[in-house]
């Protein structure tokens, strides 16, 4: 396989096991790109990329922005809160607007499930999702099941538990399609009213107590308490959640094995994972920001390269 399917990256949901190792081969020759003296190459020049931002980021826009940059990308940033979405401009019309100034892909983050999806059904450029409420993060679980492949040479019958706010979290969505389609077992943790009904419908497993998923797993891919998606109070204070969910070293080392550590950022520490467990050995969360680059540039440059295809 040389081409995606598509000419969007809407989710991973829609991607073969065959689609997202082609990604991730095209990623580990970018990655020897970017450790270059000189970082960049020509591959995308003559192409404008706008970064559409309607939710707050850092590590997605700067990893997306730097990543067209190393392909010779023209790009052009728009956040919502400096914008004229705040006098009204409906999302179709702020787009169609950038897309009039000859932008060839649109890179949008969005606070609604399927902002990108109604996106694709109206415009031509291509579009990556950058984030959708509480539905997908493609381009995280790409770089993040990429970072273990890394580590571990392949997914396949790896254990994988997810811990933390599933019921908000694009990213469990996404890299539960990722690692299932790679071959990874899955499990998912979390209080109760933090897990989403029938989850094991997505052939998951779930567990409650939090050294209990730790002593089954090889990795462990801790998530935050999106405190900003929850209207009503899902557990009784940020502390009761540390006490029974939060991952430290004292935690760990009751443990008999080596747990590798990821976390997709941003991290609220001493609530979810403590300093000493962020910063210890066995933590790849800087390799994940790392690999975000390459893994960004691979899907840049493979659907560049279906840009005047039909979907
Ligand atoms: N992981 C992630 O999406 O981080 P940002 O919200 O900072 O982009």
């Amino acid at each position: 396989m040389s081409q995606l399917n598509s000419k969007h990256l809407l989710g991973i949901k829609d991607l073969t096991r065959e689609e997202i190792e082609l990604i991730f081969d095209t990623a580990d020759n970018f990655k020897d790109v970017i450790n270059r003296p000189i970082k960049k190459v020509p591959s995308l020049r003559d192409v404008t990329i706008a970064n559409v931002f309607f939710e707050n980021s850092t590590r997605t826009r700067l990893s997306f922005e730097l990543a067209e940059k190393r392909l010779s990308a023209d790009v052009i940033n728009f956040s919502s809160s400096s914008s004229s979405v705040k006098k009204g401009e409906t999302l179709l019309d702020t787009v169609n607007n950038i897309l009039a100034m000859k932008v060839d892909m649109i890179v949008m983050r969005h606070g609604s499930p399927g902002a990108p999806h109604f996106l694709a059904k109206h415009i031509d450029a291509n579009i990556v999702n950058a984030g959708d409420g509480t539905h997908e993060h493609p381009t995280q679980a790409l770089l993040d099941t990429f970072s273990i492949r890394e580590k571990f040479g392949s997914l396949d019958g790896k254990k994988v538990v997810i811990v933390g706010d599933i019921l908000h979290s694009r990213v469990a969505l996404s890299n539960i399609f990722a690692l299932k389609k790679l071959g990874a077992e899955v499990m998912v943790c979390g209080p109760i009213t933090l897990l989403p009904k029938h989850i094991e419908s997505l052939g998951v497993k779930v567990e409650l107590d939090v050294k209990k998923a730790l002593e089954w797993c090889d990795i462990a891919n801790v998530l935050r308490i999106q405190l900003e998606r929850q209207q009503i109070k899902y557990f009784p204070s940020l502390r009761e959640y540390s006490l029974y969910y939060g991952i430290n070293k004292q935690l760990l080392d009751s443990i008999d094995k080596e747990i590798t550590i990821m976390h997709p950022g941003p991290i609220n520490r001493g609530v979810e994972l403590n300093s000493d467990v962020a910063d210890s050995e066995n933590s790849i969360i800087l390799d994940q920001v790392e690999n975000g680059v390459a893994v960004r540039m691979a899907v840049l440059y493979l659907l560049a390269g279906k840009r005047n295809n039909l979907q």
